[in-house]
């Protein structure tokens, strides 16, 4: 009985990672910590949206987008928020997601 869940569970599961990970750059995996913001910053509206945005936001801004982000029911969590705004403030680490 339960097989006959687990498979379908998989098959979606599976292509909406690909999907994901398609979304932000051509088709190379997103790995660790952009797999991480990708996965939560996705969920309503494209990377691009994000992405758009790292030049001109600096961490204290990137706080209250993500901070409101959040607020908006996602349940991200304060700790997940703060992984977010580290990542998008360093420039070394978000050209894996946002490449330039
Ligand atoms: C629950 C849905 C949802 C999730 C999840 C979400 N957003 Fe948004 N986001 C929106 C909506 C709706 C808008 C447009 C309206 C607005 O600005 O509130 C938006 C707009 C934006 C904007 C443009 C407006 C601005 O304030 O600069 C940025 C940047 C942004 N989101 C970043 C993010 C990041 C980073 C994450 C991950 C932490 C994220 N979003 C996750 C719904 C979401």
């Amino acid at each position: 009985m339960k097989r006959s869940i687990l498979l379908p569970a998989a098959v979606f599961i599976t292509a909406s990672v690909m999907m994901l990970s398609a979304n932000a750059e051509e088709n190379k995996p997103l790995t660790g910590k952009a797999a991480f913001v990708a996965s939560r910053c996705t969920v309503c509206h494209k990377i691009e949206r994000v992405c758009g945005q790292v030049d001109e936001k600096n961490a204290a801004q990137w706080a209250v987008t993500v901070k409101r982000m959040a607020s908006k029911g996602t349940g991200i969590s304060e700790p997940d928020q703060k992984q977010i705004v580290d990542f998008l403030s360093s420039p070394a680490e978000r050209t894996a997601l946002c490449p330039d």
